[in-house]
């Protein structure tokens, strides 16, 4: 697997994981995504399988500082059906929160539906907490959960909501 930074060819592939891991109404217009890889606080990376096809992507962003300190925000972490459970989302999720630790974030942050069950043990596995529910955060209709994580090293602590 190959682990590099989003370039714009890749494009049209991201908009075709991102419908085939989330129902209409839910995944991204392409126009969003477009909006959300070139927002200049936001990074994207990409794993590629030994064929050189995209199997999975994640962006992330880096939020303005909130009592004076920075938080990274999980915008979407996408893995192709067919190469799920295979430990590439583990390998971005790694990544981003890495990058965001050195670019000063002290903790990540996300949001995740709350039936999506798979999302929500993959989060755990890796250290992230459930820090409180968003009534209709999805359309008006699906509860999120707001998921956290620390990132030093020595804490562990789930950041405050
Ligand atoms: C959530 C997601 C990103 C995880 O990526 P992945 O590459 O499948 O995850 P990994 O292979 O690194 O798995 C790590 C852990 O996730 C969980 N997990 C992965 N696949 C799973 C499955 N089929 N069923 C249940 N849990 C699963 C397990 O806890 C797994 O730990 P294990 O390997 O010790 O069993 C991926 O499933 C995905 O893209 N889902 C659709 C989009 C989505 O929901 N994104 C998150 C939105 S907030």
């Amino acid at each position: 697997m190959i682990l590099r930074d989003y370039r714009p060819e890749d494009f049209a592939r991201l908009c075709e994981i991102d419908r085939l891991c989330f129902p209409p109404g839910i995944a991204y217009t392409a126009e969003e995504m477009r909006l959300y890889i070139a927002d200049r606080r936001t990074f994207t990376i990409v794993v590629e399988e030994p064929e050189h096809r995209i199997v999975g992507f994640l962006i992330a962003r880096l939020e303005a500082e909130r009592r004076g300190a920075r938080i990274g925000h999980l915008v979407t972490i996408d893995v192709h059906p067919d190469w799920q459970g295979r430990g590439i989302g583990s390998l971005l999720l790694r990544e981003a929160e890495r990058r965001l630790h050195q670019a000063g974030a002290h903790s990540i942050f996300l949001e995740t539906a709350v039936d999506n069950r798979r999302a929500i043990r993959f989060y755990e596995k890796h250290g992230y907490r459930v820090l409180k529910r968003i009534q209709g955060y999805y359309l008006g209709q699906m509860d999120a959960f707001l998921m956290g994580k620390a990132l030093e090293p020595t804490s562990g602590r789930a950041p405050r909501p």
